[in-house]
């Protein structure tokens, strides 16, 4: 079975006459922005909560053993925090083989948390996302099997811990709460 989301992400051409895109980033795309942007801003979106709900096959595990990132969990009283980034539409082709996974991009409102420099608040962008219909799904488990899984995972972009560490890392610099991410930190750190 396929998990490759490529092609289906290519059909999606609502921003494709925009100069720039909002992207919402709020799990590797936080930490690893090796893309190009034109500016970056703190932001989120209401709606949705982050967890560590979606296997990685390609990035943080493999076929066999997949890791586990974070995907979007629909929750109509929860916010969530991450980074906006400013994109020229032509980033989204080496982003969709990125996010390949069982991503797709999603229309979304995001709101900016920088204290609006200049005086825009609030933005219609993309967010990848993972939903439970994906192959690659993994869906809830106990915190304690999560950071195991985490901590034994290891992929073709390095340790499955590093992915966890750097997020929780980034969400505090930023001083945003995930009580959810940083449960799993400190249960990774205990192993
Ligand atoms: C994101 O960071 O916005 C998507 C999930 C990931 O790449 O870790």
């Amino acid at each position: 079975m396929s998990f490759d989301t490529t092609a289906h992400n290519r059909r999606m051409t609502y921003f494709d006459e925009h100069e720039s895109v909002w992207l919402f980033g709020y799990g590797s795309l936080i930490w690893k922005a090796d893309f190009d942007y034109l500016e970056r801003r703190p932001a989120s979106i209401r709606g949705w909560v982050r967890r560590f709900w979606q296997g990685s096959h390609d990035h943080r595990g493999t076929p066999e053993a997949p890791g586990r990132v974070v995907t979007l969990v629909a929750d109509a009283g929860a916010t969530c925090h991450g980074m906006a980034y400013r994109i020229p539409p032509r980033v989204f082709e080496p982003l969709d083989i990125r996010e390949k996974n069982g991503y797709l991009r999603v229309v979304t409102d995001m709101t900016f948390e920088d204290g609006a420099a200049d005086g825009v608040e609030q933005a219609e962008g993309v967010v990848y996302l993972a939903g439970e219909d994906n192959a690659a799904y993994l869906g809830p488990a106990e915190e304690a099997a999560i950071a195991r899984q985490i901590a034994e995972s290891h992929g073709p972009s390095g340790p499955n811990r590093d992915y966890l560490l750097n997020l929780a890392a980034a969400l505090r610099e930023l001083g945003f709460e995930d009580a959810h991410v940083f449960a799993l930190e400190r249960a990774l750190l205990a192993e």
